[in-house]
Protein backbone atom coordinates (compact mmCIF):
# COMPACT_ATOMS: atom_id res chain seq x y z
CA UNK A 1 0.00 0.00 0.00
CA UNK A 2 2.88 2.64 1.34
CA UNK A 3 4.15 1.17 -2.22
CA UNK A 4 1.37 2.48 -4.02
CA UNK A 5 1.33 5.81 -2.20
CA UNK A 6 4.43 6.56 -2.96
CA UNK A 7 4.22 5.60 -6.48
CA UNK A 8 1.12 8.05 -7.06
CA UNK A 9 2.94 10.57 -5.58
CA UNK A 10 5.98 10.54 -8.14
CA UNK A 11 3.30 9.96 -10.92
CA UNK A 12 1.96 13.68 -9.64
CA UNK A 13 4.98 15.20 -8.88
CA UNK A 14 5.80 17.49 -12.52
CA UNK A 15 1.91 18.38 -11.89
CA UNK A 16 2.98 20.26 -8.90
CA UNK A 17 5.91 21.68 -10.44
CA UNK A 18 3.87 22.99 -13.77
CA UNK A 19 1.60 24.93 -10.81
CA UNK A 20 4.22 26.27 -8.72
CA UNK A 21 6.66 27.19 -12.02
CA UNK A 22 7.18 30.78 -13.00
CA UNK A 23 4.70 32.16 -10.05
CA UNK A 24 4.04 35.62 -12.39
CA UNK A 25 0.41 36.59 -12.99
CA UNK A 26 -0.28 35.18 -16.52
CA UNK A 27 -3.33 37.53 -18.80
CA UNK A 28 -6.37 35.80 -20.31
CA UNK A 29 -5.34 36.48 -23.75
CA UNK A 30 -8.86 36.30 -25.01
CA UNK A 31 -7.86 34.92 -28.53
CA UNK A 32 -10.60 34.16 -31.12
CA UNK A 33 -9.79 31.79 -33.97
CA UNK A 34 -12.50 31.68 -35.70
CA UNK A 35 -11.81 35.91 -36.07
CA UNK A 36 -10.02 35.79 -39.35
CA UNK A 37 -8.86 39.18 -39.39
CA UNK A 38 -7.27 38.80 -36.21
CA UNK A 39 -5.67 36.04 -37.44
CA UNK A 40 -4.35 37.25 -40.73
CA UNK A 41 -3.38 40.56 -38.82
CA UNK A 42 -1.38 38.71 -36.67
CA UNK A 43 0.43 37.20 -39.71
CA UNK A 44 1.68 40.37 -40.81
CA UNK A 45 3.10 41.29 -37.50
CA UNK A 46 4.81 37.79 -37.24
CA UNK A 47 6.00 38.46 -40.76
CA UNK A 48 7.50 41.99 -40.54
CA UNK A 49 8.74 41.74 -36.92
CA UNK A 50 9.79 38.57 -35.40
CA UNK A 51 10.45 36.47 -38.80
CA UNK A 52 14.17 37.75 -38.87
CA UNK A 53 15.25 36.04 -35.87
CA UNK A 54 12.49 33.31 -35.02
CA UNK A 55 11.50 30.57 -37.33
CA UNK A 56 8.48 28.66 -37.90
CA UNK A 57 9.43 26.10 -39.89
CA UNK A 58 6.68 23.83 -39.54
CA UNK A 59 4.64 26.24 -41.24
CA UNK A 60 4.13 26.45 -45.03
CA UNK A 61 3.48 29.58 -46.36
CA UNK A 62 0.67 28.47 -48.97
CA UNK A 63 -0.83 26.27 -46.38
CA UNK A 64 -0.97 29.75 -44.17
CA UNK A 65 -2.93 31.32 -46.98
CA UNK A 66 -5.52 28.87 -47.18
CA UNK A 67 -5.87 28.69 -43.78
CA UNK A 68 -6.36 32.12 -42.92
CA UNK A 69 -8.49 33.24 -46.45
CA UNK A 70 -5.91 34.25 -48.54
CA UNK A 71 -4.68 34.27 -52.36
CA UNK A 72 -1.62 33.11 -52.83
CA UNK A 73 -1.26 36.23 -54.62
CA UNK A 74 -1.86 38.12 -51.10
CA UNK A 75 0.32 36.05 -49.22
CA UNK A 76 3.61 36.58 -51.69
CA UNK A 77 2.79 40.24 -52.32
CA UNK A 78 2.03 41.54 -48.64
CA UNK A 79 3.63 38.67 -46.46
CA UNK A 80 6.62 36.82 -47.86
CA UNK A 81 10.08 38.50 -47.15
CA UNK A 82 12.35 35.74 -46.82
CA UNK A 83 11.49 33.49 -49.74
CA UNK A 84 9.56 33.44 -53.37
CA UNK A 85 8.54 30.27 -53.19
CA UNK A 86 4.71 29.83 -51.87
CA UNK A 87 5.08 26.68 -51.00
CA UNK A 88 7.90 27.02 -48.56
CA UNK A 89 8.33 27.57 -45.20
CA UNK A 90 9.22 30.05 -42.59
CA UNK A 91 12.48 30.10 -42.49
CA UNK A 92 15.17 32.94 -41.51
CA UNK A 93 18.33 33.64 -42.78
CA UNK A 94 20.07 34.02 -39.40
CA UNK A 95 22.20 30.32 -38.28
CA UNK A 96 22.11 29.33 -34.95
CA UNK A 97 26.01 30.44 -34.15
CA UNK A 98 25.45 33.70 -35.25
CA UNK A 99 22.57 34.20 -33.42
CA UNK A 100 24.16 32.74 -30.12
CA UNK A 101 26.99 35.30 -30.82
CA UNK A 102 24.74 38.00 -30.84
CA UNK A 103 22.07 37.08 -28.34
CA UNK A 104 23.93 34.90 -26.21
CA UNK A 105 20.95 32.22 -26.93
CA UNK A 106 19.14 31.38 -29.74
CA UNK A 107 15.91 32.76 -31.03
CA UNK A 108 13.68 29.28 -30.66
CA UNK A 109 11.72 28.31 -33.95
CA UNK A 110 8.20 29.33 -32.79
CA UNK A 111 6.22 26.72 -34.75
CA UNK A 112 5.04 24.58 -31.61
CA UNK A 113 5.74 27.49 -29.13
CA UNK A 114 1.98 28.11 -27.82
CA UNK A 115 2.05 24.33 -26.92
CA UNK A 116 4.89 24.44 -25.24
CA UNK A 117 4.17 27.66 -22.82
CA UNK A 118 0.05 28.19 -23.45
CA UNK A 119 -1.19 31.60 -25.18
CA UNK A 120 -1.79 33.14 -21.93
CA UNK A 121 2.12 33.22 -21.40
CA UNK A 122 2.93 34.55 -24.65
CA UNK A 123 -0.09 37.47 -24.69
CA UNK A 124 1.83 38.42 -21.20
CA UNK A 125 5.19 38.13 -22.47
CA UNK A 126 5.12 40.29 -25.51
CA UNK A 127 3.45 42.72 -23.07
CA UNK A 128 5.69 42.45 -20.41
CA UNK A 129 8.90 43.97 -21.11
CA UNK A 130 10.30 46.46 -19.04
CA UNK A 131 13.21 48.97 -18.91
CA UNK A 132 16.09 47.30 -16.97
CA UNK A 133 19.55 49.01 -17.31
CA UNK A 134 21.69 45.87 -16.10
CA UNK A 135 20.24 44.20 -19.20
CA UNK A 136 22.29 43.97 -22.83
CA UNK A 137 19.09 45.34 -24.68
CA UNK A 138 18.20 47.54 -21.59
CA UNK A 139 14.93 45.65 -21.39
CA UNK A 140 14.02 42.82 -18.80
CA UNK A 141 11.07 40.65 -18.68
CA UNK A 142 8.24 39.71 -16.18
CA UNK A 143 7.54 36.43 -17.00
CA UNK A 144 10.63 35.92 -18.53
CA UNK A 145 13.19 37.20 -16.48
CA UNK A 146 16.56 37.99 -17.90
CA UNK A 147 15.26 37.37 -21.31
CA UNK A 148 17.39 37.39 -24.28
CA UNK A 149 15.29 38.95 -26.53
CA UNK A 150 15.04 42.86 -27.29
CA UNK A 151 11.44 44.79 -26.76
CA UNK A 152 11.03 44.45 -30.82
CA UNK A 153 7.85 46.16 -30.39
CA UNK A 154 8.80 49.22 -27.99
CA UNK A 155 8.04 51.37 -30.69
CA UNK A 156 4.59 50.42 -30.58
CA UNK A 157 4.04 49.82 -26.94
CA UNK A 158 6.33 52.35 -25.89
CA UNK A 159 8.66 51.90 -22.55
CA UNK A 160 7.30 50.92 -19.44
CA UNK A 161 9.25 50.21 -15.61
CA UNK A 162 8.28 48.10 -13.28
CA UNK A 163 7.27 48.30 -9.60
CA UNK A 164 8.27 45.80 -7.64
CA UNK A 165 6.82 45.43 -3.43
CA UNK A 166 8.24 43.83 -0.82
CA UNK A 167 6.57 40.66 0.38
CA UNK A 168 7.32 38.20 2.92
CA UNK A 169 8.77 34.62 0.95
CA UNK A 170 8.25 31.13 2.31
CA UNK A 171 11.88 31.31 4.07
CA UNK A 172 10.72 34.39 6.09
CA UNK A 173 13.01 37.09 4.39
CA UNK A 174 11.44 39.83 2.15
CA UNK A 175 11.20 39.54 -1.28
CA UNK A 176 10.50 41.63 -4.07
CA UNK A 177 7.56 40.86 -6.42
CA UNK A 178 6.24 42.73 -8.87
CA UNK A 179 3.15 44.72 -8.52
CA UNK A 180 2.43 47.01 -11.71
CA UNK A 181 3.90 48.75 -14.69
CA UNK A 182 4.28 52.58 -15.48
CA UNK A 183 4.34 54.28 -18.81
CA UNK A 184 8.02 56.01 -19.08
CA UNK A 185 7.58 57.02 -22.61
CA UNK A 186 4.16 56.87 -24.74
CA UNK A 187 3.84 54.42 -27.84
CA UNK A 188 2.22 54.96 -31.05
CA UNK A 189 -0.34 53.17 -29.99
CA UNK A 190 -2.76 53.44 -27.26
CA UNK A 191 -2.63 50.34 -24.21
CA UNK A 192 -5.74 48.67 -25.81
CA UNK A 193 -4.59 48.99 -29.46
CA UNK A 194 -1.09 47.21 -28.11
CA UNK A 195 -2.90 44.36 -26.51
CA UNK A 196 -4.96 43.60 -29.37
CA UNK A 197 -1.76 43.48 -31.72
CA UNK A 198 -0.50 40.88 -28.47
CA UNK A 199 -3.44 39.18 -28.93
CA UNK A 200 -3.38 38.81 -32.81
CA UNK A 201 0.32 37.69 -32.63
CA UNK A 202 -0.53 35.30 -29.62
CA UNK A 203 -3.85 34.22 -32.03
CA UNK A 204 -1.87 33.49 -35.21
CA UNK A 205 1.26 31.65 -32.65
CA UNK A 206 -1.68 29.34 -31.53
CA UNK A 207 -2.66 28.88 -35.07
CA UNK A 208 0.49 27.96 -36.33
CA UNK A 209 1.04 25.37 -33.20
CA UNK A 210 -2.00 23.75 -34.84
CA UNK A 211 -2.85 24.40 -37.92
CA UNK A 212 -6.07 22.09 -37.94
CA UNK A 213 -7.70 23.51 -35.14
CA UNK A 214 -10.35 25.48 -36.74
CA UNK A 215 -11.13 22.38 -39.10
CA UNK A 216 -11.16 20.25 -35.41
CA UNK A 217 -13.78 22.16 -33.57
CA UNK A 218 -15.40 23.18 -36.61
CA UNK A 219 -16.09 19.80 -37.14
CA UNK A 220 -16.63 18.12 -33.26
CA UNK A 221 -19.31 20.16 -33.20
CA UNK A 222 -21.32 18.07 -36.11
CA UNK A 223 -19.68 14.92 -34.55
CA UNK A 224 -21.56 15.62 -31.40
CA UNK A 225 -24.54 16.29 -32.88
CA UNK A 226 -24.34 13.22 -35.10
CA UNK A 227 -23.56 10.97 -31.54
CA UNK A 228 -27.15 12.71 -30.31
CA UNK A 229 -29.63 12.09 -33.04
CA UNK A 230 -28.11 8.22 -33.00
CA UNK A 231 -28.38 8.24 -29.34
CA UNK A 232 -32.06 9.00 -30.22
CA UNK A 233 -32.28 6.10 -32.81
CA UNK A 234 -30.76 3.55 -31.10
CA UNK A 235 -32.78 4.41 -27.66
CA UNK A 236 -35.55 3.79 -30.19
CA UNK A 237 -34.47 0.42 -31.67
CA UNK A 238 -33.98 -1.08 -28.04
CA UNK A 239 -37.33 0.10 -27.31
CA UNK A 240 -38.17 -1.68 -29.88
CA UNK A 241 -36.04 -4.77 -29.33
CA UNK A 242 -37.22 -5.25 -26.14
CA UNK A 243 -41.04 -4.82 -25.62
CA UNK A 244 -41.84 -8.26 -25.45
CA UNK A 245 -39.32 -9.13 -22.77
CA UNK A 246 -40.40 -6.32 -20.56
C1 LIG B 1 16.19 40.61 -32.62
C2 LIG B 1 15.83 39.22 -32.59
C3 LIG B 1 14.42 38.87 -32.13
C4 LIG B 1 13.23 39.31 -32.66
C5 LIG B 1 13.03 40.25 -33.83
C6 LIG B 1 12.18 38.63 -31.92
N1 LIG B 1 12.74 37.81 -30.96
FE1 LIG B 1 11.70 36.58 -29.71
N2 LIG B 1 13.45 35.94 -28.89
C7 LIG B 1 14.71 36.36 -29.29
C8 LIG B 1 15.70 35.68 -28.48
C9 LIG B 1 17.21 35.86 -28.59
C10 LIG B 1 14.99 34.82 -27.61
C11 LIG B 1 15.59 33.83 -26.62
C12 LIG B 1 15.46 34.36 -25.25
C13 LIG B 1 16.23 33.56 -24.24
O1 LIG B 1 16.33 32.33 -24.34
O2 LIG B 1 16.71 34.22 -23.30
C14 LIG B 1 13.56 35.02 -27.89
C15 LIG B 1 12.53 34.39 -27.21
C16 LIG B 1 11.18 34.48 -27.55
C17 LIG B 1 10.11 33.75 -26.90
C18 LIG B 1 10.27 32.80 -25.73
C19 LIG B 1 10.72 31.48 -26.21
C20 LIG B 1 10.85 30.48 -25.11
O3 LIG B 1 11.93 29.91 -24.99
O4 LIG B 1 9.89 30.28 -24.39
C21 LIG B 1 8.95 34.09 -27.53
C22 LIG B 1 7.56 33.59 -27.24
C23 LIG B 1 9.31 35.05 -28.56
N3 LIG B 1 10.67 35.27 -28.54
C24 LIG B 1 8.39 35.65 -29.39
C25 LIG B 1 8.71 36.63 -30.30
C26 LIG B 1 7.73 37.31 -31.11
C27 LIG B 1 6.22 37.04 -31.10
C28 LIG B 1 8.40 38.21 -31.86
C29 LIG B 1 7.82 39.22 -32.82
C30 LIG B 1 6.92 40.18 -32.25
C31 LIG B 1 9.81 38.07 -31.55
N4 LIG B 1 9.96 37.12 -30.58
C32 LIG B 1 10.83 38.82 -32.15
C33 LIG B 1 15.02 37.26 -30.29
C34 LIG B 1 14.10 37.93 -31.07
Amino acid sequence: MNKLIFALLLALAPMLGLAAGGGAHLDDAGIDLGDQASLQRGAKYFMNYCLSCHSAKFQRYNRMGKDLGLTDEEVINSLMFTTDKIGDTMNIAMTEAKATEWFGSPPPDLSVISRARGVDWIYTYLRSFYLDDKRPFGVNNIVFPDVAMPHVLWELQGAQKAVFKLEKGSSGKDVEVFDHFEPVTQGTLSAEEYDQVARDLTAFLSYIGEPIQMERKRLGVWVLLFIAVFFVLAYMLKKEYWKDIH
